[in-house]
């Protein structure tokens, strides 16, 4: 016989599903799917305002994945969807990691309403280069969205038009984020445990 899955009346479902390796839920499975749809209702009003009919949203992956997909189908408009790859390396002259676009989208965005949405805006210096990258297409309008920003991190300067949530200076996971590639599948946002953050402890 398969084994039930015991619920708990006394823990919050996050609680009852919270990953072992997790220090703290910062924001929880409700919160997100809240604020997204909330994201996406203003978005399709603020693009209906400007008269647009339809709107090209750009993921940057791999991270966005799963919040630009929630969002994505929130939006009330014609959609195009494409995505860009991105990966950040350490250079040596400098303390922060610098972004390489590793594949471009395949639509044309000229004479497009374009929307770049990434998971995190923390340096700034991902989508700075992207805003150039694809303005450089000639969009009719370009505007980012981000679900969430560490403004206290920023390099380059810069504001998304659109932002779910800010955070503080703290290195999170799930919901799409990773650590060392893990983690993305969490359906909720949180901190890791310390001694997790040591990849020679993974032998599980
Ligand atoms: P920049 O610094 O270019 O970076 O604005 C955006 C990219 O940095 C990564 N990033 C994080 N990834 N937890 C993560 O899993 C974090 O707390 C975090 N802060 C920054 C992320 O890949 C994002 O696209």
């Amino acid at each position: 016989m398969a084994k039930q899955k015991s619920i708990s009346l006394n823990h919050s479902p996050e609680e009852e599903l919270a990953h072992p390796d997790i220090e703290n839920v910062l924001f929880s499975r409700e919160q997100i799917n809240h604020r997204v749809i909330e994201m996406s209702d203003t978005i399709t009003s603020d693009y209906q305002t400007l008269g647009a009919t339809e709107l090209t949203i750009v993921g940057i992956t791999n991270g966005a994945v799963v919040f630009v997909s929630d969002l994505l189908r929130g939006v009330r408009l014609h959609t195009r969807f494409d995505t860009v790859r991105v990966t950040s390396y350490y250079d040596y002259d400098s303390p922060v990691a610098l972004p390489k676009i590793l594949a471009q989208g395949k639509l044309r965005l000229d004479g497009k309403h374009v929307l770049l949405v990434d998971d995190i805006l923390d340096t700034g210096n991902t989508l700075s280069l992207l805003r150039k990258t694809l303005l450089a297409q000639n969009p009719v309008s370009l505007r980012t969205c981000v679900l969430l920003d560490k403004k206290s991190r920023r390099v380059t300067p810069f504001e998304a038009e659109y932002v779910g949530f800010d955070l503080p200076d703290v290195f999170v996971v799930g919901y799409g984020l990773d650590y060392a590639e893990r983690y993305r599948n969490l359906p909720y946002i949180g901190t890791l445990k310390i001694e997790r953050r040591d990849t020679s402890s993974w032998d599980d």
